[in-house]
């Protein structure tokens, strides 16, 4: 069990590129093994999720070849798959089920998709019953968990589905499954979500038509492989852009960032609260926006988080909670209980951990309430969840004593060399058994 000691620090400075984006990473490897011809991506992110789908791929017959952050992958086409001959284990990544999930109710054999402990406990319903509505046959767990047994298609129908959530998994989910489906596969979110899948399905030649909530696809579109150059993780960068607000004198510059609009809700939400983010070069790059961000310290306010920027900053609540620690005031956030059911429930265990460090906090169904305040020492539990280790991390810099952060291994699954990374730009962090 990995655990962070981190210290207090004072400034982090430097010029950094963070891994590369987890999101998109996934995609490259789904879109082109089911693609027709060699697609390359640079910039891939080699964490332990995005890794995992490359396997899953290989163990259905695709070819796919790694040099460090380079991946080849010879796509096979959309009806090229083979049959899985063991379990597919996704391992941590939430990501990865959803949408291998679309993809594999649509193939001609069956598979088995599984998960670590958080992956397992995870609602897949959501998926599970617009895939069942198409003509999916799955069997999961009790309450729609995985273990996910997916059986053979018997051919899959286009349906409408106004989803209930806003989630660019099913979404995307969804989306996959509407390729190998009779007719055009329509979804509206009830909230604008991330829209990497639309974006690149297009790059390999799909016709994939938004319109506002809406998105539609025609089903049996064949892929054309395509070179992926994926940014810098929005998600990873968001550690470190509230690490230099939070600690005086920083001044810190993230390259390469994919600012795609959807995702940009951690800049909004920091701008609001006063950080000092200033986008540079900013440019488009195989169909996504990307910048490279300067971060320079600023005292911080408490804010009331505008609802339309939930979704856009899911992601980043763990991170931004430790913000709103180290703001003059109070934050609240309402309308994210889908923070809930993430890979630990993250508005528990981060309330946890605040109080833990001398943070008052309420906890709310959907949100929680937080006074900022000094942040003491202590021990604080990341229940394995990623993003809750690297954001105790980023507090140390405005501790008054040494924070300990446990169960901090799957650090490696969204951001591998976070904390030489962080050690480097002044965040003392070491890691202990
Ligand atoms: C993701 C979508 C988000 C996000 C996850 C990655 C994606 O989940 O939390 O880390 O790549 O589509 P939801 O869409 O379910 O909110």
């Amino acid at each position: 069990m990995t655990t962070f000691i981190c210290s207090p620090g004072e400034k982090i400075s430097g010029e950094v590129r963070v891994p590369g984006d987890k999101s998109i990473s996934h995609r490259s490897i789904i879109l082109s093994s089911i693609a027709i011809g060699t697609s390359h991506i640079s910039g891939f992110l080699q964490g332990e999720d995005s890794l995992n789908t490359i396997s899953a791929f290989q163990q259905m017959g695709v070819v796919i070849k790694r040099d460090l952050d380079r991946v080849e992958v010879q796509g096979v086409g959309l009806h090229g798959l083979s049959a899985p001959t063991a379990d597919l284990d996704l391992g941590n990544s939430g990501t990865a089920m959803r949408l291998m999930l679309g993809l594999l109710a649509g193939q001609h054999f069956d598979s088995r998709l599984i998960g670590d402990r958080s992956l397992s406990s995870r609602p897949m319903l959501r998926v599970i019953k617009p895939l069942q509505a198409m003509g999916a046959t799955i069997e999961s767990e009790e309450g729609g968990r995985a273990p996910l047994q997916v059986r053979a298609s018997q051919h899959l129908q286009a349906i409408e589905y106004d989803m209930p959530v806003a989630s660019a998994q099913i979404k995307s989910c969804l989306l996959l499954a509407g390729l190998y489906a009779a007719g055009e596969t329509i979804v509206r979110e009830p909230a604008a979500t991330r829209d990497h899948s639309e974006r690149m399905l297009r790059a390999y030649g799909c016709d994939v038509v938004s319109n506002g909530p809406e998105i539609r696809i025609l089903g049996d579109q064949q892929l054309s492989a395509c070179d992926v150059e994926v940014p810098a993780d929005i998600s990873s960068a968001a550690f470190l852009m509230v690490a230099a607000s939070i600690a005086p004198g920083s001044d810190i510059t993230l390259q390469h960032v994919g600012v795609n609009p959807t995702r940009t809700g951690v800049i909004d939400i920091l701008r609001l609260m006063g950080a000092d983010l200033e986008l540079q070069n900013q440019r488009d790059i195989g169909g996504e926006p990307v910048a490279d961000i300067r971060v320079r310290s600023a005292p911080l306010s408490g804010i009331e988080i505008p609802q339309e920027l939930v979704p856009l900053a899911i992601d980043e609540f763990p991170v931004l909670f430790v913000a709103a620690a180290c703001a003059q005031g109070t934050t609240s956030l309402s309308g994210a209980e889908e923070l809930r059911v993430k890979e630990s429930d993250r508005i528990q265990v981060m309330a946890d951990g605040l109080t833990e460090l001398g943070i008052t906090s309420k906890v709310k169904q959907d949100g929680i309430v937080i006074q900022g305040g000094r942040i003491k020492g202590g021990t604080v539990d990341s229940h394995g969840d990623h993003r809750i280790a690297m954001a105790f991390s980023v507090a140390s810099l405005r501790a008054e004593q040494v924070i300990r952060i446990k169960d901090c291994a799957n650090v490696n699954t969204s951001f591998p060399g976070f904390a030489e990374l962080a050690q480097r730009i002044g965040i003392r962090i070491q890691i202990g058994d």
